[in-house]
């Protein structure tokens, strides 16, 4: 039995899930030496929300970010976020602004990407993985997981194998919600392992508490390398703590292998950040709590906060149960998609005009719309037709891979932001967040000449779930 393996997830997700994105570079920057010599497999750091967070709030520049990161890693391999055909954004891109994202993200010292679909549709991770091969570099392509009465073992299983015939270096389980049960999980990554030849990575939530008791079993069935995050960071809607993993394992066959006196280093470095966190009331008590929510209902951490704020914007907080139960239901109507960005915002929104209207369908956001006409890829479950009918009329559903549908965009944009750029990767912050990434350029240039702009309100008003 080999060595398990320590994916380090302190500098993007636990972050994202704890304090919504917000920790800033420079708080990253004085500890990335020490995290460098502790051994861990790869440190994850960018991609998912941290790119969107970085323009949008911190008025950093994410690719400067990542740069800086590199320089200070020298030995500890880079890991990212990747959305696959949505890259980090919210819609498909067209295949040329994809490859040019892989194309500069390994460049400026990405080395594994992790790519996940949503829907779990092989067609809408073909072009990243494709590009990162093309790049050198390590492909992970993730498997969403969620239950219902399709996805079983057999499913995850084949998929994998499907995954693997693309090109995958390695699959991740990818339980963005926290619903991975112990047990389940140790049967799970057999099936898995059985039938691919691959590293298997687990990656989950502590949202309904399970997260340690998941990791465990899962490197009992096998399971090569495990996300975890530095103490001061981890637990509630974040990764299972790594002192934590790395002391359960120690002594056993699974010995990772890494120093607990070097990881307190790390957590000493931590823990005034997470007091000053605290302090400010971004990292909120209530995300530490354990949450069942996501068993019964499959909602998870993220999607929950939306919906309450939702419900609070239209004076319906009393509506939440309604809500809560009206999910699983609307996701059954869409044909049981894994709920992770951006399906649980477009199947949360959907429950919550269907319980404020007081009928179902009565009102149809474009983007659920959007998902019945297969806008998003295959569904995993076909959608009946009296459904379809019922939400699309008279359109013709979209059979094909979506992204076929959409145009090379990469020369119109870079049209577009030529006044603007100062390097060749902002095309592709201005590509995924045009006018955030705008407000920023004018704030850089602002900077660069002594001028103080006034940061304005650029609110997010969700919640990315990864
Ligand atoms: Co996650």
């Amino acid at each position: 039995m080999s060595k398990v393996k320590i994916c380090e997830t302190v500098l993007r997700d636990s972050h994202q899930s704890l304090i919504a994105t917000r920790m800033t570079t420079e708080e990253m920057l004085p500890i990335i030496e020490k995290l460098d010599e502790v051994g861990y497999h790869s440190l994850e750091c960018w991609g998912g929300a941290t790119f969107d967070a970085c323009l949008r709030f911190l008025n950093e520049d994410p690719w400067q970010r990542l740069r800086q990161i590199r320089e200070r890693a020298k030995n500890t391999k880079l890991q990212m976020l990747f959305r696959g055909q949505n890259i980090l954004g919210y819609r498909h891109y067209a295949d040329d602004v994809v490859e040019y994202f892989v194309q500069k993200s390994i460049a400026n010292g990405i080395d594994i990407l992790r790519i996940f679909d949503a829907l779990n549709d092989p067609r809408n991770l073909k072009t990243a993985i494709d590009a990162t091969k093309k790049e050198g570099g390590h492909v992970q392509a993730a498997l969403s997981y969620t239950t219902s009465p399709v996805h079983d073992n057999e499913y995850f299983a084949k998929f994998a194998k499907t995954l693997e015939d693309m090109g995958a270096d390695s699959i991740c389980i990818k339980d963005m919600a926290g619903l991975l049960k112990p047990y389940d999980a140790y049967e799970l990554v057999k099936a898995i392992k059985s039938t691919v030849k691959l590293p298997v990575e687990l990656h989950t939530h502590y949202t309904s508490g399970l997260a340690s008791m998941t990791a465990l079993k899962a490197v009992e069935a096998g399971a090569d390398i495990i996300d975890t995050a530095i103490s001061p960071f981890a637990l509630g809607t974040s990764q299972p703590p790594t002192e934590s993993i790395v002391a359960t394992l120690a002594g056993t066959e699974y010995d990772t292998g890494l120093d607990l006196k070097k990881l307190d280093e790390i957590c000493s470095y931590f823990t005034p950040l997470r007091e000053k966190y605290i302090a400010s009331g971004l990292l909120d008590p209530k995300v530490l709590k354990v949450n069942v929510n996501a068993l019964l209902y499959q909602v998870p951490g993220g999607m929950l906060s939306n919906l309450i704020s939702q419900l609070k914007q239209a004076g319906k907080s009393e509506k939440l149960q309604e809500v809560l139960e009206e999910v699983p239901r609307v996701r059954e109507d869409a044909g049981y998609p894994p709920l992770v960005t951006p399906t649980s915002q477009i199947v949360g929104t959907q429950a919550v005009f269907n319980v404020i209207m007081g009928e179902r369908y009565k009102m149809v956001t474009k983007e659920f719309k959007g998902l019945v006409r297969g806008e998003y890829g295959k569904t995993p479950v076909k959608i009946k037709p009296e459904f379809m009918k019922k939400i699309i009329g008279d359109e013709k559903p979209v059979t094909c891979r979506p992204a076929d549908l959409i145009k090379p965009e990469l020369s119109e944009l870079r049209e577009k932001v030529k006044a603007y750029a100062v390097q060749d990767e902002d095309v592709l912050s201005y590509a995924l967040f045009d006018q955030v990434a705008l407000k920023f350029f004018e704030y850089r240039q602002a900077q660069n000449l002594g001028i103080d702009l006034e940061n304005g309100d650029r609110e997010l008003n969700v919640h990315p779930v990864v």
